[in-house]
């Protein structure tokens, strides 16, 4: 059996996602969802019987670590789902090419340090660029620049405000998300 940990620090709509869609998956588990805040991810934990933990992110960062560490022992994959707490280099280095982010927008584009949530969108909108969409990478101990795995790409109109962006995109990502990590652990 297959293990996954998500982390996550919003809605947990991308986590409810991967919960559904390996549903009927009988190698893969969610053991475990890891937030940084009190946040809609929790609930979805609790509706699914998942359990769940929470890291205090204003806690010394090596205390931190050791935590995550134990949480993610057994783990095949760490599923970054909208965490916003950035990852230790000593957790990175402990499970190379295992930890996975999702991020809202075509990467290299749009990414960054504060680049994430409504303000890739914004800045998505203001460019004028006639595309965007999500990608998903490998997590390295910079923000955003591991090697990217998969993206989907969506249209933006001139209609289109942050609101509406983020919202198409979304839907890509929960499409995107349990693809990759049903590719990487078959
Ligand atoms: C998603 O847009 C994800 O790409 C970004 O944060 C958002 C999280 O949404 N990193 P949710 O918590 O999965 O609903």
């Amino acid at each position: 059996m297959k293990k996954i940990i998500v982390f996550a620090s919003g809605g947990g709509s991308n986590f409810q996602a991967l919960i559904d869609a390996l549903k009927n998956e009988k190698k893969i588990c969610i053991k475990a969802l890891v937030v940084d805040r009190n946040c809609g991810a929790l609930k979805v934990a609790k509706d699914n019987q998942i359990n769940s933990f929470m890291v205090n992110r204003h806690n010394d960062k090596f205390y931190n670590s050791a935590i995550l560490k134990v949480i993610c022992a057994d783990a095949d994959l760490i599923v970054c789902a909208g965490y916003l707490s950035i990852i230790s280099a000593e957790i990175v280095q402990q499970f190379p090419e295992k930890i996975i982010n999702i991020h809202p927008s075509l990467l290299p584009a749009f990414g960054g340090s504060g680049m994430y949530g409504m303000k890739v969108h914004e800045a998505v909108i203001a460019s004028h660029v006639h595309f965007s969409g999500c990608t998903v990478h490998f997590v390295d101990c910079g923000i955003d620049s591991g090697t990217i795995i998969k993206q989907i790409s969506v249209c933006v109109n001139e209609h289109d405000t942050p609101e509406t962006l983020q919202k198409k995109v979304l839907v890509e990502e929960h499409k995107l998300l349990p693809e990759v990590v049903k590719e990487l652990l078959s």
